[in-house]
């Protein structure tokens, strides 16, 4: 039985104040409900403060990126024991904005998955294909391509600490959502792809998040696909009145 996981990524939005409110709400709202899991991860500067506010409440706080290395001369970088020191259980790795806007790797997004996971956090790894990649037929090469790399050297043990969220870059941020036969297919073919990688017993705990314009309007239908196990949501994140009947999509 997978619980369904639903996560706010903020990017680049919200300041002190807003984000103070979002997760006020959240909190009453949620209460003390585990039927979901719930995850925010606002910016770097008010993880501290949003952790501290969602302290003894069942919603977990991440952060939206790390360093791969430990500690030292990178100017600019958060590593993962300061992470975890400011109040952070998990990151989001390997996300579209940071392969295609930074540049990162298969190699880099996996140093980071091995860095998080051997301090003890959790990690969400982002994998998805492009408009053109998907026209091209290519949207099963993408995906296995970026999860074989960002698993490369994980255990099945480790897995249990790992969510993997499928976010067409051609649904983020767009309005354009995937259908739910789209996402269904991308899902299943993710874990067949952990199965192989691991274990059918690990395959079949991990979560598979959807993510890309998920909205209060479309995660009913999402969450219904027998291997969408959740949602990671950008936009619809930022408002109670958008992320508060996404995360009770089942009411
Ligand atoms: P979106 O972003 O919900 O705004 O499309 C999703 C994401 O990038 O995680």
């Amino acid at each position: 039985m997978r619980t369904p996981f639903l996560a706010g990524n903020w990017k680049m939005n919200l300041d002190r104040r807003t984000a103070l409110d979002l997760v006020g709400a959240l909190r009453e709202h949620l209460g003390g409900r585990t039927e979901v899991e719930v995850a925010v991860f606002p910016p770097f500067v008010y993880l501290d403060e949003i952790a501290r506010a969602l302290a003894g409440s069942p919603i977990k706080v991440g952060a939206q990126n790390c360093c791969d290395e430990a500690e030292g001369a990178f100017t600019g970088e958060i590593s993962i024991s300061q992470l975890a020191d400011v109040g952070a259980s998990l990151v989001v790795l390997g996300h579209s904005e940071r392969r295609h806007i930074y540049g990162e790797t298969d190699e880099l997004v996996n140093r980071k998955v091995q860095r998080a996971l051997a301090a003890g956090l959790e990690v969400i790894l982002c994998v998805g294909e492009t408009l053109a990649e998907r026209e091209a037929g290519r949207t099963e090469e993408v995906v296995r391509t970026q999860l074989h790399g960002g698993l490369a050297g994980i255990t099945a043990v480790d897995m249990a600490r790992v969510t993997i969220a499928y976010e067409p870059v051609w649904a983020i941020g767009t309005g354009v959502v995937a259908s739910p036969a789209q996402a269904g297919e991308v899902h299943s073919y993710v874990r067949g792809l952990l199965a192989g990688l691991f274990t059918a017993e690990a395959a079949d705990s991990v979560r598979i998040q959807y993510g890309g314009s998920v909205k209060p309007s479309n995660v009913k239908e999402l969450m219904a696909v027998g291997d969408v196990d959740g949602a990671l949501v950008g936009g619809a994140s930022l408002k109670p009145d958008d992320f508060l009947p996404i995360i009770d999509f089942a009411r």
